[in-house]
């Protein structure tokens, strides 16, 4: 069976954005007899960006919950907590072993954090860097070499990672002479981009321009109406390649669906009417995993079980796999 492997970061609520690029592509993924799917909280994750630990607790839940009132058939897939695996900080540390330290100096993660030291004109360009974050590709790559995952579903902006998973995984096999690791690509979905936010750029949590999948009814409608357009009045032709609003009515329409508003942008629809289009849409989407969601919320132990039991198939392969690597690297028993 291919394995199909994602994970999502626990530390804010989930949005458009993480639906789009992870959860719909992994839930469809799934649904094939011929797949064995592993999502997982990636909370240990969330620790590098987050010490509040209220939110991270808080986050673990709403984001389990997010993948269970889309439909994620927890029978079928292995659905599981990073942290429940203590096998997988240990994998990760037998990467960092043989992974360079010039690989990391590339992450964007890094990279971004340096950029903006030496933008503000810091001394030290790694200042506030972790070794968290620092090592953040690493702890990735575990996840992932782990159940020697076939294809990881992602947005854009997780690419680089997935390679250098790759990167790792096959300087690991290179280095123990053996195929250990099964070498991971990543899946983007055909659409493609990385979905937009309110004010245009990345819909992402550390922005702050997020449209969180479960808002109230009334609360999705205000931030659509906040989704920053142009000064364009009804009547005149608007470009939808360049809308966020367009963009992100076609990541959840149908072609034809997209293909209907994009001619009503050619004919000049006035940004009000689009906006209520578009909300009327999403909405109409939403409301019953939104219900569900909230059902979930109220019934942690309900979700705890679920957790508990995608824990114990999880660590049951971690625990064959770390004693054979064990002994593969010399850490092996001596009887
Ligand atoms: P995270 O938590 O930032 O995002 C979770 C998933 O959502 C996708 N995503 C987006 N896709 C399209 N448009 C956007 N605006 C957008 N924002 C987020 C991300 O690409 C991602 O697929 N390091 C990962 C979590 C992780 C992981 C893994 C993923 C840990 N271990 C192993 C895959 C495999 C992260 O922080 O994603």
């Amino acid at each position: 069976k291919t394995r199909v492997l994602t994970g999502i970061t626990t530390t804010g609520t989930p949005h458009l954005g993480n639906y789009v690029g992870a959860i719909k592509p992994a839930i469809e993924a799934s649904q094939d007899p011929n797949v064995q799917s592993f999502y997982f909280l990636a909370d240990y994750h969330a620790l590098i960006k987050c010490q509040d630990p209220k939110r991270v607790q808080e986050s673990r839940l709403e984001i389990a919950a997010t993948w269970l009132a889309l439909g994620l058939d927890t029978d079928n897939a292995i659905f599981y907590r990073q942290s429940d695996i203590a096998e997988i900080p240990e994998l990760m540390w037998m990467l960092s072993c043989v992974c360079a330290k010039g690989l990391m100096n590339r992450a964007h993660a890094y990279k971004a954090a340096v950029a903006e030291n030496e933008e503000a004109g810091d001394q030290d360009p790694d200042k506030g860097v972790t070794m968290g974050l620092f090592g953040y590709p690493v702890l990735m790559a575990a996840d992932i070499l782990m159940f020697n995952a076939n294809k990881v579903p992602v947005g854009r902006d997780q690419i680089q990672h997935i390679e250098m998973a790759r990167d790792i995984g096959g300087r690991f096999n290179h280095m123990f002479k053996g195929q250990y690791f099964a070498l991971p690509e990543a899946v983007v979905d055909e659409k493609g981009e990385v979905l937009k936010g309110l004010d245009g750029r990345k819909m992402s949590k550390s922005y702050n321009n997020t449209i969180p999948l479960f808002s109230s009814e009334k609360k999705l409608q205000k931030l659509v109406r906040k989704i920053k357009t142009n000064s364009l009045e009804p009547g005149e032709p608007k470009d939808p390649d360049t809308c966020t609003l367009f963009q992100i009515f076609s990541a959840f329409a149908s072609n034809e669906e997209a293909a209907a508003l994009r001619e009503q942008y050619v004919a000049g629809i006035g940004w009000g009417d689009a906006k209520n289009q578009v909300f009327d849409y999403l909405n109409a989407h939403l409301t019953a995993p939104r219900e569900r969601y909230i059902a979930l919320m109220e019934d942690p132990a309900h979700i705890e079980a679920v957790l508990q039991k995608g824990a114990d198939r999880a660590r049951e392969e971690a625990a064959v796999t770390m004693d054979r690597l064990r002994s593969v690297v010399g850490l092996g028993r001596f009887v």
